[in-house]
This record gives structure tokens, C-alpha cells and sequence, in this order.
């Protein structure tokens, strides 16, 4: 038996429909009474380690893409990150322990050791430190930016209002990946032999938003309005706003790191498992389409 925490996301829902199409038996963890076609549901909450306990009981893997981010970003009130997924996300790393849980793979990002100091990243480290301190095998993997996210309107790349937002100068090559790719690497871990213990990877492509934002431009044969957040600025106000909101923070962070450096990381972890990468260019060529 397999658990996901998470199984109600973009990713996690990705994910269980990957590993029940391989027949695993698997276990949904769900805040909501909401049902998960081909899994079992339990009700709990990362923030409720009674629940994290229960929902370990009898299983071999534990894989664990749930996040407070999303929610918040979108003004639902309900825990923090660090409630979430720092302190939550290393309860339910205990919670594994005691049960006696074999492996838990562990959804990171590519990029978390920037040393920015935004609230995600001290939460992703913390977690993956606790699971390095571990008697668990486990896998930390870690995507690039997801090309849906961050090259979509919910990441201020809305072609179809002809607005895109940039943090930095934009200048760094980025291996935007798609979800699905994502997923299918997670699912691939979670059941193979003998998984490394850390994979950080992205698409086929390295692009920066700078060039994503020609290329939309040429597509659409016009020019995006790009609204500008110098770093200079940008730094400043995630470090105020870490304290005031820390969703818009992480966000703000995470967008800086397109400006950082060119990433180092490639499509080999996704290629060697058998999984063709979705390159960024169809993706910006589709929503070109649709826009
Ligand atoms: N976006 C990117 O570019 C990117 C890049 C690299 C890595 N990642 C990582 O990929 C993962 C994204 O997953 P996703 O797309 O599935 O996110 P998502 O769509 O925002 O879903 C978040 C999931 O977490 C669950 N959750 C939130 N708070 C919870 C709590 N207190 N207790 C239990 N579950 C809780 C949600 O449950 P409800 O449905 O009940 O809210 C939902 O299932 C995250 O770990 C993120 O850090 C993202």
C-alpha cells in the first residue's frame, strides 16, 4: 500500500492516477470527505498528526506533494506554510517512522538551496534535512518550474491578455517542465529498484523567461506589455513581506530565481525512466493557439 498526501492537487492527482494505471494499491490522505477514483481515502490534515499516524499504518511508501500555497495564493484562509509544510510535512516524516514505512519520496524544487530566505524554501529544506537524519529510504525530487504554473496566467505569463510579469532581468536559462512529466517521474520512483536519493531535473529545453517572452511575442506577432520588478526591489520586499505574507514571498522568490543563473540540471532523470519530455515550445506554441 502506497500513501499520497497531496492526492487532491494538480500534481498529487497526477500522481495517483499514474500509480494506480501501474496497479498500485493506493492510499489518499484527504482534509475533505472527497472521493479519489481507484484509491482508498482517509480523512486527516498535515496539521493533525493523530491523522498523519493513522494514514501510515500499513503502508510501504509514503509520497508527499501536498503544499499550503496554492490555497493561500488564492485567499483561502487555513494554515501557514510553515504550519503546512514545514512542521506538517516533518510530522508526517515521524508519522512514517513509527509505522515502520520503507520509502517516502518527497516533492522539493529545483533551486531550493538559492539561500533566498523566503518561508517554501526553509520549509523544503527543513523536510529534506529531517529525511537525510532518517532511518527511512527515501527520494527528494526535485522539478524545475512547471511549465503550467509559471509560464501560464497563474505565473503572470497571461498571453491572452497580453501581460507578463518579470522578476529580475529574466536572464537565466530555466528547464520549465510540465506536470505530467513531473508525475510520471514521481510514480517511476516511487516503485523502481534501487531510486537515488536526490533528483533534481527539468525539461528538454533551457530557456529563459526572456526568451519564452520572444518567442510568445513572435507567435502572436505582437509585443507583451512586461511588467518589471527589478531585483533590487524585489529583494527588499520579499524579506518584508516573509514576515507579512509568506505565499506572495515564496512566490516573489521563486520568481527571482529565473534571474539567478542558468540551471545546471537536465532531462536525463525523465529520458533514463522512459518518459519523452513535453518541450516548453509546444507548450507556449499551444497557449499562443488558445490566446
Ligand atoms: N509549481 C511549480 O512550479 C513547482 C515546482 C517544483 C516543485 N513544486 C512542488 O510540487 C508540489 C505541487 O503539488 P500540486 O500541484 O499538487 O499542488 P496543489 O494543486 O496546490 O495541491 C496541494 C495539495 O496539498 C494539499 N494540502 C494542502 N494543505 C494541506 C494540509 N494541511 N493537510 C493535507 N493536505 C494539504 C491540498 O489539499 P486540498 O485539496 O484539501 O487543499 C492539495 O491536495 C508542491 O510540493 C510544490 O512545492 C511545484
Amino acid at each position: 500500500m502506497m500513501l499520497v498526501v497531496g492526492g487532491t492537487g494538480e500534481l498529487g492527482g497526477q500522481v495517483v492516477r499514474e500509480l494506480v494505471e501501474r496497479g498500485v494499491d493506493v492510499r489518499c490522505l484527504v482534509r475533505s470527505g472527497a472521493g479519489i477514483p481507484g484509491a482508498e481515502v482517509v480523512t486527516g490534515d498535515l496539521t493533525d498528526p493523530a491523522s498523519l499516524r493513522k494514514a501510515c499504518a500499513g503502508t510501504e511508501t509514503v509520497v508527499a506533494t501536498a503544499t499550503a500555497i496554492g490555497r493561500l495564493l488564492a485567499g483561502v484562509r487555513g494554515p501557514s506554510i510553515r504550519e503546512t509544510d514545514e512542521l506538517g510535512m516533518l510530522a508526517l516524516v515521524g508519522a512514517a517512522e513509527e509505522a515502520g514505512v520503507r520509502r517516502f519520496v518527497y516533492v522539493s524544487y529545483a533551486g531550493v538551496d538559492a539561500g533566498l530566505g523566503v518561508p517554501i524554501e526553509h520549509a523544503k529544506l527543513a523536510v529534506e534535512d529531517r529525511l537525510r537524519r532518517s532511518a527511512l529510504q527515501y527520494v527528494v525530487v526535485r522539478p524545475d518550474a512547471f511549465q503550467e504554473i509559471h509560464l501560464g496566467p497563474l505565473g503572470r505569463f497571461d498571453l491572452a491578455h497580453g501581460k507578463v510579469g518579470v522578476i529580475g532581468n529574466g536572464n537565466a536559462k530555466h528547464r520549465w517542465v510540465s506536470t505530467a512529466d513531473v508525475a510520471a517521474l514521481i510514480a517511476a520512483v516511487a516503485v523502481e529498484t534501487d531510486p537515488p536519493e536526490l533528483i533534481e531535473f527539468g525539461g528538454p529545453e533551457a530557456l529563459s523567461r526572456t526568451e519564452a517572452i520572444a518567442f510568445a511575442e513572435n507567435l502572436l506577432q505582437r509585443k507583451l506589455k512586461v511588467q518589471r520588478l527589478p531585483a533590487p526591489v524585489a529583494r527588499p520586499a520579499i524579506k518584508l513581506l516573509s514576515r507579512r505574507n509568506e505565499a506572495v514571498a515564496s512566490v516573489l522568490g521563486i520568481g527571482l530565481l529565473f534571474s539567478l543563473q542558468d540551471v545546471p540540471w537536465t532531462d536525463e532523470p525523465l529520458r533514463s525512466r522512459g518518459i519523452v519530455p513535453h518541450p516548453t515550445t509546444d507548450f507556449l506554441r499551444a497557449q499562443a493557439a488558445q490566446s
